[in-house]
């Protein structure tokens, strides 16, 4: 495989989807296996859900919690947090590049380790597999803090983003089918900002954007593809 020395770019940007952690263990949302394929979104990830039954939808969160805990971080991962300076984004909820010792990752889907209060605008970190609590202090249900469909991203969160992306010289796109948004639109962002962009996955998006697709898997593909100095 043709490799790339990162030491020859100044600004180093790792995007990172589901697929990041499928070698781990962690389902992705789409495909044959997705996790939306057995629970619908309707009932599982939406503020509506979690309005009209918060206690399903913290169930459901918190069997996505257990799986996650008897997952690992794989070669890849270490890969990314073996390379200081560079920028990790990512969509994955699930920490496994915070645990592979990636510093100041920015998660733009929130985090299923967080819970809020929506009431009293608390928000607390819960490592725990079991919640240490369901409800807060003031007495109102906790929510995971997590985009879910039709949640804005915060916008301080996609702001720094925005200017991480549209400042680097080198985006490498690694196991997001593209499909959300506005995620889906940073390859576009990179690419008019003059980053070479790069795009690994073992079945590609089919976004146009990338300069270099290898297809395969992340565990496999990161491993070889960089020169570590
Ligand atoms: N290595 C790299 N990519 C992989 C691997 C692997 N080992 N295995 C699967 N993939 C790819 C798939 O081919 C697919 O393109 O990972 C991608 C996963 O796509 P999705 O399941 O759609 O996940 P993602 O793009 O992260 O979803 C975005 O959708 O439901 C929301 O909020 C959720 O953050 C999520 C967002």
């Amino acid at each position: 495989m043709e490799t790339i020395d990162l030491s020859t770019y100044s600004r180093t940007v790792f995007f990172t989807g589901a697929g990041m952690s499928a070698e781990s263990g962690v389902p992705t949302y789409r495909g044959k296996s997705g996790i939306w394929k057995d629970y619908d979104f309707e009932t599982y990830a939406c503020q509506k859900a979690f309005d009209s039954n918060p206690e399903k939808v913290l169930h459901f969160h918190k069997i996505r919690r257990r799986a996650v805990l008897d997952c690992h971080p794989h070669e890849g991962h270490r890969l990314i947090a073996g390379m200081p300076g560079t920028f990790v984004i990512t969509q994955n909820i699930d920490g496994m590049h915070q645990r592979a010792g990636s510093q100041g990752v920015i998660e733009l889907h929130g985090s299923l380790w967080r819970l809020r209060c929506d009431n009293c605008r608390m928000v607390k970190e819960d490592y725990n597999q079991e919640y240490e609590s369901l409800k807060c202090d003031c007495g109102n249900w906790l929510r995971p803090d997590i985009i879910w469909f039709g949640d804005m991203l915060d916008a301080g969160v996609m702001h720094k983003v925005t200017e991480i992306i549209a400042s680097c010289d080198i985006f490498i796109s690694i196991g997001t089918s593209g499909r959300v948004w506005p995620a889906a639109g940073f390859p576009s962002l990179a690419r008019d900002s003059g980053a070479y962009c790069i795009e690994i996955n073992p079945e590609p998006s089919g976004a146009t954007e990338y300069h270099r697709i290898i297809q395969g898997e992340a565990g496999k593909v990161l491993p070889e593809l960089f020169i570590t100095h």
